[in-house]
């Protein structure tokens, strides 16, 4: 197993002018050696090309891949010794389901023994022992796909393993066991794996530390809990939750927090209280866990008009606007108990907005 620290930039065009003619921006980021990674983001934020720079498919057009202390940048996938697992399963039709496992094993001249011993051990672990013997090609696509992570997981000399997406044709259900089997591989053998989606949940139940990427950046890379309660961006605060994270326009008035007419005096550490006086207008992030109905003129509440109460079992969603001057000036979205029930559309609430989960943003950031 391997440190892999990247110090890298891609682009795939060959003069690229402009930010946007990059696939991945300057990058600096170390993946520690037996940590759980995961990358998060939207579709064509770079994930794959982040990926295949790692193992080498791809060689970044700028800066520099580091494997142990060892410059990799210009090595190849073997060279790099790195086990990769794609969207779309990819095995030996023609082999039985345990020489497709055997496969990257007797291909470097390991020891029939021990083939057998990994090969027992891994099947085990992925539920293939009862069809060791089967041809490959006549299993439906989830069971292909676990002998592709079978044989992604069955080296055990391999610096990381890599997986893209590879959950994607595997049916719900499934995908959860899979999901928990790889955390608990992840546990036993110490492996560095980094896991690419662009599904929230699979990103925070697998991975220690989450990087998530926006447009060739990555935004924020924390354990799943940071980015829950400390979005270092306003796109982190979007995209983990649902829904996502709460933003409502503010401004910094006499010494007091505005927002839609009203002042507001939440505690606030003197650090945080500068720098959004220096901001004069900035956004108050609150997630829609941590917002509740309050009292009518409450000191720490805004005042909504209801637009919909839905009953979504566990919780009520209750959406909201905030108001200034007849115009809409933002949007909320609470998770609520059993008094959401009484909510109709149209009804003024008073919703807490300043508590101690509250985030503030000046041009998208987080104010720490
Ligand atoms: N071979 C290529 N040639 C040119 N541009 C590419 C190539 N591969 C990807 N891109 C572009 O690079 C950017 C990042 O793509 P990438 O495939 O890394 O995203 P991704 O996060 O893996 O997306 P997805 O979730 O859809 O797989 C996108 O704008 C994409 O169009
Ligand atoms: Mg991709």
């Amino acid at each position: 197993m391997a440190r892999i620290d990247l110090d890298l930039a891609h682009s795939y065009l060959h003069e690229p002018q402009t930010d946007e003619d990059y696939a991945l921006l300057p990058l600096k980021f170390t993946f520690e050696d037996g940590g759980a990674y995961a990358l998060l983001g939207p579709s064509g934020c770079g994930k794959t090309t982040l990926l295949n720079c790692i193992s080498g498919l791809l060689h970044p057009s700028q800066g520099t891949i580091v494997f142990d202390g060892a410059d990799v940048t210009r090595a190849t996938p073997q060279d790099r010794n790195i086990a990769q697992v794609f969207q779309f399963p990819v095995i030996y039709d023609t082999m039985t389901v345990g020489e497709n496992l055997a496969f990257p094993l007797r291909n470097r001249g390991v020891p029939e023994a021990q083939v057998r011993e990994r090969v027992g051990r891994v099947a085990e672990m992925l539920d293939l022992s009862g069809a060791l013997e089967r041809r490959a090609s006549g299993l439906a696509a989830d069971a292909k796909q676990k002998i592709s992570l079978g044989r992604g997981l069955v080296r055990q000399d391999v610096s990381a393993i890599l997986f893209d997406e590879p959950l994607t044709v595997i049916d719900p259900q499934l995908k959860w066991q899979l999901r928990r089997k790889l955390k608990e591989i992840h546990h036993e053998f110490r492996l560095t794996l980094i896991y690419v989606t662009h599904d929230q949940t699979e990103a925070l139940t697998f991975a220690d530390q989450v990087v998530v990427m926006s447009r060739g950046k990555a935004v924020q890379v924390g354990p799943a809990d940071a980015l829950f309660e400390r979005p270092a961006h306003t796109f982190v605060g979007h995209f983990i939750g649902s829904p996502g994270m709460n933003f409502l326009p503010a401004i910094w008035r006499d010494g007091a927090i505005e927002i839609a007419g009203r002042r507001y005096l939440p505690a606030l550490s003197p650090s945080v209280g500068q720098a959004l006086q220096a901001a004069g207008s900035f956004r108050v992030g609150v997630r829609p866990e941590y917002l509740h109905l309050a009292d009518d003129g409450d000191a720490q509440a805004v005042p909504v008009r209801v637009e919909r109460a839905q009953d979504i079992g566990t919780y009520w969603l209750v959406t909201a606007s905030v108001q200034e001057a007849g115009a809409q000036v933002g949007t909320l979205r609470a998770r609520l108990g059993a008094a959401a029930a009484a909510l109709r559309p149209g009804d003024t609430a008073w919703m807490s907005v300043f508590n101690r989960h509250t985030c503030y943003y000046v041009n998208e950031e987080l104010v720490p």
